[in-house]
This record gives C-alpha cells, structure tokens and sequence, in this order.
C-alpha cells in the first residue's frame, strides 16, 4: 500500500488516521504500535478516562484575538502539543524519525526523540524545525548515558526527558502471542550495543529480580544525570504525588505523567486520573505534562484544565507517519491543534493561561 502525498477528505480526525495506517502497515508493526500490556486495561483506561469529563461550555465571552500560545522552561512554543517519545519510526515509514521530524516541525510541535530511534539523531536534527528533546533510559553504563546526552547538546536539543517506568519490557500479550520480531533491516541505531555479556543465572534465581532489576536505575542515578548537565531534565513515567515530589527534589525540571501508553504494567489508572493530585503535590516547582489516550482537541483542553502544562501524542502520529509521512504528521497535528482552537472559543478562553477546571463540567 502506498504512502499517501495528499490528504483525503475523509480524514478529518485523529482517528480517521488509524483505518488509513492498519490497511498499510504489516501485521507486525501494527501489533508493535498497538499492542499494550497484559489485557490492556491501563491501555483501553488512557482513553475511555477522557470520555469520562465532560466540558462546562461558556457562551458570549470575548476571545478575538485569542491564541494558543505558551511559555514553557524558557521557550515560546506555538501550542501546548509535543510528539511523544516511541522507538522505530522506520517501521512505519521509510525515513521513519526524519519525516515525522519534518511534520512536526512544520506545525512548531516539540518532538520528543526516542533513544530507540530508528535514525540516527544527526539525521533527525537536520530536519527538524521544531524544539527537539532527547528520551534516555538510564542504563548500567553512565558513560553510554553520558554520551547520548552530550550529543542531545552538541544537536542543540532543548533536553532530555528520562523514562523511568520501563526498567524491564511489559509483557505484552498481544505482541507475544503474534510473535512480534523487529525486521533485519530496523534498529536502535544510535545505541552502541553493551560489550559485557549478562551472566548467566543460576536455577534458584529470579529472572525478574537477580536479572532484568539487578542493575536497574535507581532515584541516585537521576541525581548524578542531573549534575551532567545544563540542559532542563524531565521524567517521564510519574504517576503518584509522592514520586513527583522525589523527581523535583532529585533535581528534574519538570515532570511527564505517563504510564507508557500502558506498554509496561498493565492496572495503572488512567493517566488523567491521577492529574490533579501530581499537579498539587508539585506545586508549581516545575511543569507538569502528560500523555497516554489523547485523540482529540477537547482531551488536551481537559488536560490543561487540570493543571498540565502541556500534552504528548503517541500512536496516532504514528498512524498518520504511516498514511502519508510527514505531510500526514503534519495535518494531524494541525487537525489536532484546531479542535484546541475550536474547544478554547467555545469555553470562552483566549489564551491557555484561561484554561482552568471550573471550565470542565461538575454535577
Ligand atoms: C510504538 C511505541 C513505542 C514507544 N517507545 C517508547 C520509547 O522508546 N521511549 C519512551 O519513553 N516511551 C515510548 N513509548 C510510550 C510513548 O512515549 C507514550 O508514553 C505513549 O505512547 C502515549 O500514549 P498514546 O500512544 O496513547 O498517545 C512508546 C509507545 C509506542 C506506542
């Protein structure tokens, strides 16, 4: 199925994106994007939450003029919407990260690169026109961590987001059951691989504990990462008060609410759910953003109401990346924009700053 160079005319959502992407992608990649943990409750949970709040309305206000636009550490950007860290963009398009970097650009939306990209990060900056941060993991070896970091820097990124709540792979049924393998010809290509075998466990040790969690990140490791660098440190993958407080006091500048699009454990809540109380707890050292199950303008509109700075977009970037490249990444962001635009005037707010929670409806 071939890549699209215009747009449809029934395309008019995010969603329209994940027919056009399902007919032209195998079933292995389709598995890859779709698939989350387990029975997928936390996955399902992500978007049916949004579908939950519903919207005040405000009628007669003033909004000529209004706009979308924010601060955010220290930058301007166009509209609150990033796209969010995922590995693999080639298995969705043939010049995977650079044509999803080119959409984005071309919309000014942020764009979060995977340490699992597909391309390599040189590649993606070139055409980029829109901030850039780098996703890290933090791994056993700080010299591999610090070298990704100081290329995000010589690359100019705006940061580094560190996802902290993927120490180990989710089982992913769905993946498994269909026998997902990464194509020969798609890989991490800017990760050197580690040179130092894992050792093999004896019969009465735990996989799970003596192996994938024995040398797995801990609140130290974020604390010396912090001290590596100027650039603004976020984590991604906060999902209680308590541990927001912890990520702030461990040095981060800001904090990302995401329980992995619900790739990793399965029984997470929604990640609007636990919103409001990561937005007290914080109180306002350092922004908070979230993402996980949002498809449309009035989603991002609720997530501003309950305090976050800003939203990110996983799969159905990837949907578009797929349907038409970077002029489909392009369109779905603008589409997504627009209904942001469209629930703003329609709640009587001018400027994201208005957007508060007595726009959202209580009984
Ligand atoms: C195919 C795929 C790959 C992902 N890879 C990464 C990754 O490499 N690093 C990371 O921090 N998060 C990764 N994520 C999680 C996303 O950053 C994000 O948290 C999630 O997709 C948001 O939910 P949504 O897809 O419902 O919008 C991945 C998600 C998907 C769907």
């Amino acid at each position: 199925m071939t890549i699209l160079t215009s747009i449809p005319r029934d395309i008019v959502s995010l969603s329209d994106y994940e027919r056009y992407a399902r007919a032209r992608l195998d079933d292995n990649a389709w598995v890859y994007l779709m698939s989350g943990a387990g029975d997928e409750l936390t996955l399902a949970d992500n978007a049916q939450a949004y579908q939950r709040i519903k919207l005040a309305g405000h009628v007669l206000g003033n909004v000529a003029g209004g706009h979308t636009r924010l601060e955010l550490l220290g930058r301007t950007l166009p509209h609150p919407i990033f796209v969010a860290p995922m590995a693999y963009h080639r298995l969705f398009h043939p010049e995977g990260e650079a044509a999803t970097a080119l959409g984005a650009g071309a919309i000014g939306a942020g764009m979060v690169i995977s340490s699992l990209a597909s391309v390599s990060f040189e590649e993606i900056a070139a055409k980029a026109t829109g901030p850039l941060w780098l996703q890290l993991y933090l791994q056993p070896d700080r010299g591999a961590v610090l070298e990704m970091v100081r290329r995000a820097e010589a690359l100019g990124f705006a940061g580094v987001m560190v996802t902290v709540d993927a120490p180990l792979a989710g089982l992913r049924n769905r993946e498994q059951r269909a026998g997902f393998r990464l194509p020969d010809d798609v890989r991490a290509v800017n990760v050197t691989p580690p040179s130092a075998p894992l050792q093999p466990l004896t019969a009465n040790q735990s996989v799970v504990f003596d192996g994938l969690m024995a040398q797995a990140p801990t609140w130290d490791d974020m604390e010396w990462l912090v001290g590596q660098t100027r650039l603004p440190v976020m984590l991604k993958g906060i999902l209680t008060p308590n541990d927001a407080v912890r990520a702030f006091e461990a040095g981060a500048t800001g904090v990302v609410i995401s329980n992995h699009g619900g790739r990793i454990l399965d029984g997470l809540p929604a990640t609007i759910e636990v919103l409001p109380a990561i937005v007290a707890a914080a109180q306002g050292r350092g922004p908070v953003l979230i993402d996980g199950g949002i498809r449309r303008g009035s989603d991002v509109f609720k997530a501003l109401a309950l305090g976050a700075a800003a939203v990110m977009i996983g799969r159905p970037i990837m949907h578009a990346l797929a349907t038409a490249g970077a002029l489909g990444v392009a369109h779905a962001l603008r589409t997504l924009h627009e209904e942001l635009e469209v629930v703003m005037a329609l709640s009587g707010c001018a400027t994201v700053k208005d957007i508060g929670p007595q726009h959202l409806f209580t009984v």
